[in-house]
């Protein structure tokens, strides 16, 4: 849809989004109306070079031209039907997102915080049904995001901040551990304990890649114990680390993991993956969604799957990334700088993290902010050297202003 369709101005635009919509988001300036691979662009046709990829979505970028084709043709043939006929999108992404990541079997989502939610109340189920009813717990990592649900919500370690705030009593049956910390989640472990779920690379939380002693230590404990080892891999699954599961960059498997943004190619879905043995916690009746594994968002998730295997972009978001990273660390004002790939965070001395984003938008470069004095770029996986010295010369022109 666009300006002209509707008749409207791009003032008109704000201007109904401010008396309408409910916002918990702080808005870009603009209205965006158009956006291919690299770059998003304004009312005024500006363009803006898009290293937030619609926070890590938009990895073959935007508007990629096989996932256009893939949404254009199945929407002539078949949009919605729910989970009673088979279909051909949702088969095939089956297979395809099994066969790659080395997982038995999936069941769709529309979304990731959907997915974490599905893969909590496997595992739960699981561990009530199979040992006793307190068999239910799980220990997150502190720090941690896996969505706004209830579930995931709970089992994002953040209390006292905005995303706790004002919801609690949360889902009982979770503790906290640190990230990073084989101790800490083996002392938080105790025997009605089912579950433990982390992010291969802390992304929402200020990007912390988990260390291979800590992922492979989880692991080894897991399987000494019988604990179920849950990865949210919502952010850094489908090649956004340089692998196409962030697992694979640490040699192991996980029981079950959580996939949703990239796969989807800018369409929603998320999904969860299990081992056979867990998967059969689920039986007819026992979960379900209307809009999961739908024919259009099955279709897009296929051709974006197929273009991040084919075009070998993993391979690429680790290259591009390694050089990005690099350069980052010669940026006024840097204290570390972390990535896992083309997950990039930046943590600064000053406490000036949105400034710094104001100003990279003010010059045409999209990032996102967290905390007082982190930005993380997560941009289309399309991304190449030239782009980063780009965003680099932005970023560097915006802290040198911000810190005068
Ligand atoms: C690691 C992780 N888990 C879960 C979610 C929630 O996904 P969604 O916003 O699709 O519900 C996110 C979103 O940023 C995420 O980064």
């Amino acid at each position: 849809m666009q300006l002209e369709s509707v008749n409207i101005s791009a003032e008109k635009v704000k201007e109904l989004t401010k008396k309408y919509m409910i916002e918990t988001y702080e808005r870009f300036p603009f209205v965006a109306v158009r956006a291919k691979d690299m770059f998003l662009y304004d009312e005024n046709g500006e363009a803006y070079l898009d290293f937030y990829g619609g926070v890590a979505v938009n990895s073959v970028g935007s508007c990629n031209d096989k996932v256009v084709a893939a949404i254009q043709e199945q929407a002539a043939e078949i949009i919605h039907t729910f989970n009673y006929p088979h279909t051909v999108p949702q088969a095939v992404l089956a297979e395809l997102v099994c066969e790659t990541i080395g997982m038995d079997k999936i069941f769709f989502q529309s979304s990731g915080t959907e997915a974490n939610e599905a893969m909590i109340k496997m595992v739960r189920k699981y561990g009530v049904e199979k040992f006793g009813p307190e068999k239910y717990h799980i220990v997150a990592a502190k720090k941690g995001f896996h969505g706004r649900t209830y579930g995931a919500l709970t089992a994002s370690g953040q209390p006292g901040t905005a995303l706790h705030n004002g919801f609690e009593p949360l889902l009982p049956g979770f503790s906290y551990a640190e990230f990073n910390n084989l101790d800490s989640f083996k002392d938080a472990c105790t025997g009605n304990t089912i579950g433990i779920i982390i992010e291969p690379c802390q992304a929402e939380g200020g990007v912390y890649p988990a260390t291979m002693e800590f992922m492979t230590g989880l692991r080894k404990f897991c399987d000494e114990k019988g604990i179920f080892l849950m990865l949210d891999e919502i952010q850094t699954g489908w090649g956004r680390t340089g692998a196409i599961m962030g697992y694979m960059n640490y040699g192991i498997k996980p029981d079950v993991v959580s996939i949703a943004k990239a796969m989807g190619g800018g369409m929603p879905i998320g999904a969860v993956c299990a081992t056979e043995k867990l998967a059969a916690a689920f039986n007819p009746g026992s979960h379900g969604s209307t809009y999961a594994g739908n024919a259009v968002c099955c279709a897009a998730a296929y051709a974006a799957c197929k273009e991040i295997i084919d075009r070998k972009l993993p391979e690429n978001a680790k290259d591009v990334g390694t050089y990005f990273a690099k350069k980052l660390e010669s940026l006024p004002h840097v204290k570390e700088v972390r990535h896992a790939g083309l997950l990039v965070g930046v943590e600064f001395d000053i406490p000036k993290a949105a400034d710094i984003k104001h100003g990279c938008i003010d010059r045409k470069l999209l990032t996102t902010a967290i905390g007082t004095n982190i930005i993380r770029m997560v941009p289309p996986l399309t991304l190449t050297k030239e782009h980063c010295d780009k965003a680099y010369e932005i970023l560097k022109e915006s802290v040198e202003e911000v810190a005068k």
